[in-house]
Protein backbone atom coordinates (compact mmCIF):
# COMPACT_ATOMS: atom_id res chain seq x y z
CA UNK A 1 0.00 0.00 0.00
CA UNK A 2 2.74 2.25 1.08
CA UNK A 3 4.11 1.87 -2.38
CA UNK A 4 0.64 2.53 -4.27
CA UNK A 5 0.55 5.78 -1.85
CA UNK A 6 3.84 7.30 -2.95
CA UNK A 7 3.37 6.71 -6.98
CA UNK A 8 0.13 8.81 -6.18
CA UNK A 9 2.63 11.44 -4.81
CA UNK A 10 4.44 11.09 -7.66
CA UNK A 11 1.32 11.45 -9.94
CA UNK A 12 -0.52 14.35 -7.85
CA UNK A 13 3.18 16.19 -8.35
CA UNK A 14 3.43 15.44 -11.70
CA UNK A 15 -0.12 16.93 -12.41
CA UNK A 16 0.78 19.86 -10.23
CA UNK A 17 3.90 20.59 -12.84
CA UNK A 18 1.69 19.10 -15.99
CA UNK A 19 -0.80 22.80 -14.70
CA UNK A 20 1.98 24.92 -13.59
CA UNK A 21 3.11 24.86 -17.30
CA UNK A 22 -0.13 25.11 -18.74
CA UNK A 23 -0.29 28.46 -16.69
CA UNK A 24 2.70 29.76 -17.39
CA UNK A 25 2.22 29.28 -21.32
CA UNK A 26 -1.37 30.58 -20.69
CA UNK A 27 0.12 33.75 -19.27
CA UNK A 28 2.39 34.77 -22.24
CA UNK A 29 -0.84 34.43 -24.44
CA UNK A 30 -3.02 37.86 -24.90
CA UNK A 31 -6.21 38.08 -23.23
CA UNK A 32 -6.75 35.18 -20.92
CA UNK A 33 -5.68 36.25 -18.05
CA UNK A 34 -8.22 34.21 -16.15
CA UNK A 35 -7.55 30.77 -17.60
CA UNK A 36 -4.06 31.61 -16.77
CA UNK A 37 -5.40 32.10 -12.96
CA UNK A 38 -7.08 28.91 -13.46
CA UNK A 39 -4.50 26.79 -14.66
CA UNK A 40 -2.31 28.28 -11.66
CA UNK A 41 -4.60 27.90 -8.84
CA UNK A 42 -5.35 24.36 -10.61
CA UNK A 43 -1.45 23.56 -9.76
CA UNK A 44 -1.92 24.98 -6.42
CA UNK A 45 -4.57 22.24 -5.68
CA UNK A 46 -2.70 18.98 -7.05
CA UNK A 47 0.18 20.49 -4.86
CA UNK A 48 -2.05 20.55 -1.98
CA UNK A 49 -3.08 16.90 -2.88
CA UNK A 50 0.30 15.39 -3.03
CA UNK A 51 1.00 17.27 -0.02
CA UNK A 52 -2.12 15.60 1.81
CA UNK A 53 -0.57 12.37 0.34
CA UNK A 54 2.76 12.84 1.71
CA UNK A 55 1.56 13.58 5.33
CA UNK A 56 -0.70 10.33 5.48
CA UNK A 57 2.13 8.21 4.49
CA UNK A 58 4.71 9.57 7.43
CA UNK A 59 1.53 9.75 10.17
CA UNK A 60 0.56 6.40 9.52
CA UNK A 61 4.52 5.54 10.04
CA UNK A 62 5.57 5.24 6.54
CA UNK A 63 8.01 6.94 4.73
CA UNK A 64 6.92 9.72 1.79
CA UNK A 65 9.20 9.51 -0.70
CA UNK A 66 9.54 12.67 -2.69
CA UNK A 67 10.30 11.88 -6.35
CA UNK A 68 11.84 13.70 -9.47
CA UNK A 69 9.19 15.12 -11.80
CA UNK A 70 9.11 15.02 -15.77
CA UNK A 71 9.51 18.06 -17.89
CA UNK A 72 5.87 19.11 -18.30
CA UNK A 73 4.40 19.70 -22.16
CA UNK A 74 5.59 23.39 -22.42
CA UNK A 75 3.56 24.67 -25.19
CA UNK A 76 -0.27 24.44 -26.52
CA UNK A 77 -1.73 25.01 -29.85
CA UNK A 78 -4.42 26.64 -28.41
CA UNK A 79 -6.54 27.11 -25.18
CA UNK A 80 -9.09 24.17 -26.55
CA UNK A 81 -5.70 21.93 -26.40
CA UNK A 82 -5.11 22.77 -23.01
CA UNK A 83 -8.03 22.20 -21.62
CA UNK A 84 -8.64 18.79 -23.80
CA UNK A 85 -5.12 17.88 -22.18
CA UNK A 86 -6.92 18.39 -18.50
CA UNK A 87 -9.67 16.23 -19.14
CA UNK A 88 -7.56 13.80 -20.65
CA UNK A 89 -4.66 13.81 -16.77
CA UNK A 90 -8.08 14.11 -14.67
CA UNK A 91 -9.52 11.11 -16.02
CA UNK A 92 -5.96 9.13 -15.77
CA UNK A 93 -5.29 10.42 -12.08
CA UNK A 94 -8.83 8.85 -11.39
CA UNK A 95 -8.41 6.09 -12.60
CA UNK A 96 -4.92 5.59 -10.13
CA UNK A 97 -7.43 6.36 -7.34
CA UNK A 98 -9.68 3.69 -8.27
CA UNK A 99 -6.74 1.36 -8.65
CA UNK A 100 -5.72 2.67 -5.02
CA UNK A 101 -9.11 1.91 -3.57
CA UNK A 102 -8.78 -1.75 -5.03
CA UNK A 103 -5.17 -2.26 -3.25
CA UNK A 104 -6.34 -0.86 -0.06
CA UNK A 105 -10.16 -2.95 0.07
CA UNK A 106 -7.65 -6.09 -1.26
CA UNK A 107 -5.25 -5.30 1.47
CA UNK A 108 -8.50 -4.59 4.29
CA UNK A 109 -6.51 -1.33 4.83
CA UNK A 110 -9.81 0.28 5.92
CA UNK A 111 -8.00 3.45 7.36
CA UNK A 112 -5.96 4.46 4.04
CA UNK A 113 -9.65 3.56 1.89
CA UNK A 114 -11.04 5.75 4.39
CA UNK A 115 -8.82 8.12 3.29
CA UNK A 116 -8.93 7.71 -0.48
CA UNK A 117 -12.67 8.79 -0.40
CA UNK A 118 -11.77 12.42 -0.32
CA UNK A 119 -9.46 11.59 -3.47
CA UNK A 120 -12.53 9.98 -5.02
CA UNK A 121 -15.25 12.58 -4.36
CA UNK A 122 -12.14 14.99 -5.58
CA UNK A 123 -12.02 13.30 -9.11
CA UNK A 124 -15.22 13.56 -9.47
CA UNK A 125 -15.79 16.89 -9.17
CA UNK A 126 -12.36 17.83 -10.83
CA UNK A 127 -13.66 15.64 -14.05
CA UNK A 128 -16.94 17.06 -14.35
CA UNK A 129 -15.80 20.29 -14.14
CA UNK A 130 -13.11 19.33 -17.12
CA UNK A 131 -15.78 18.28 -18.94
CA UNK A 132 -17.98 21.23 -18.73
CA UNK A 133 -15.20 23.74 -19.67
CA UNK A 134 -14.36 21.00 -22.49
CA UNK A 135 -18.19 21.08 -23.53
CA UNK A 136 -18.66 25.00 -23.96
CA UNK A 137 -15.02 25.81 -25.57
CA UNK A 138 -16.46 23.23 -28.32
CA UNK A 139 -19.70 25.25 -28.31
CA UNK A 140 -17.52 28.29 -28.57
CA UNK A 141 -15.31 27.15 -31.42
CA UNK A 142 -13.08 29.89 -32.90
CA UNK A 143 -15.43 32.43 -31.91
CA UNK A 144 -13.37 35.44 -30.24
CA UNK A 145 -16.34 36.45 -28.12
CA UNK A 146 -17.09 33.48 -27.17
CA UNK A 147 -13.68 33.03 -25.95
CA UNK A 148 -13.73 36.13 -24.09
CA UNK A 149 -16.90 35.24 -22.16
CA UNK A 150 -15.01 31.74 -21.64
CA UNK A 151 -12.00 33.62 -19.85
CA UNK A 152 -14.83 36.51 -17.92
CA UNK A 153 -16.27 33.09 -16.57
CA UNK A 154 -13.93 30.54 -16.18
CA UNK A 155 -12.87 31.08 -12.20
CA UNK A 156 -16.47 30.92 -11.22
CA UNK A 157 -18.19 27.77 -13.16
CA UNK A 158 -19.61 25.70 -10.78
CA UNK A 159 -20.29 21.61 -11.73
CA UNK A 160 -23.67 21.70 -10.81
CA UNK A 161 -24.78 24.22 -13.24
CA UNK A 162 -22.17 24.08 -15.39
CA UNK A 163 -23.21 28.28 -15.46
CA UNK A 164 -21.26 31.03 -13.54
CA UNK A 165 -22.52 31.45 -10.07
FE1 LIG B 1 -5.26 15.58 -7.75
FE2 LIG B 1 -6.73 16.54 -10.19
O1 LIG B 1 -5.82 15.20 -9.42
Amino acid sequence: MQDALNAQVLIEGQSSQVYLAMASWAEIQPGIDNVTAFFYRHSDEERMHMLKLIHFINERGGFAVIPPFEQPNLTYPSIHHAFKELLKHEIMVSESINNLVDIALTEKDYATHNFLQWYVAEQIEEEALARVLNDKLELIGDDKGGLYLFDRDVLNVSVASGNPE
